[in-house]
């Protein structure tokens, strides 16, 4: 597991509130998908903690194709419906698992992951894609972390042109 990173505090709300405040800096002027996940996800690899996977699914031709992110290698193709990321697409809601092992039909990519959280990314009302993050500990993510990560969402989804997306098919 990485270290903890000193400059985030461990008070979670503080923590997400400092996240916030560096990904709207990180995002401003910077249209572009693809750099704009790539730094996120580099972002919420430094400031969180108890974390194996960090990253994005995106929607191409009718399935979620891999995206930027930090970890081990992912599988790259997840059907719609399918696993955590697809259930959150098909149902287009927040997928806050406390344990993966009690997920039926979980896509395992890092046998060390034991919850997960998935957040769908909307454009044009659509979802376009999700936000996915492991964990190697059993019940990481609160209710906290499903407000922090979803506001992380709506960042994303005000300051990207979803629209010049390669991924959009
Ligand atoms: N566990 C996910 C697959 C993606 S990996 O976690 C990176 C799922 O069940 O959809």
């Amino acid at each position: 597991m990485k270290e903890i990173n000193s400059m985030y505090p461990s008070d979670k709300k503080e923590c997400y509130s400092l996240i916030h405040s560096q990904l709207k800096s990180i995002l401003e002027d910077e249209p572009y998908v693809i750099p704009n996940l790539s730094n996120t996800s580099a972002l919420l690899n430094e400031a969180l903690a108890d974390i194996n996977w960090v990253g994005f699914y995106l929607i191409h031709n009718n399935e979620l194709l891999l995206g930027p992110f930090q970890g081990k290698i992912a599988c790259v193709h997840i059907a719609i419906g399918r696993g955590v990321c697809g259930t959150a697409v098909l149902k287009d809601e927040t997928q806050l698992i406390p344990d993966v092992h009690e997920f039926p039909g979980h896509i395992a990519c890092d046998s060390a992951s034991k919850s997960e959280v998935v957040i769908p990314i909307h454009s044009d009302g659509r979802v376009v894609g999700v936000l996915d993050i492991d964990s190697p500990i059993t019940q990481r993510f609160d209710e906290m972390d499903k407000e922090g990560l979803e506001e992380i969402v709506r960042i994303l989804e005000t300051s990207c042109n979803w629209k010049d997306s390669i991924f959009i098919g």
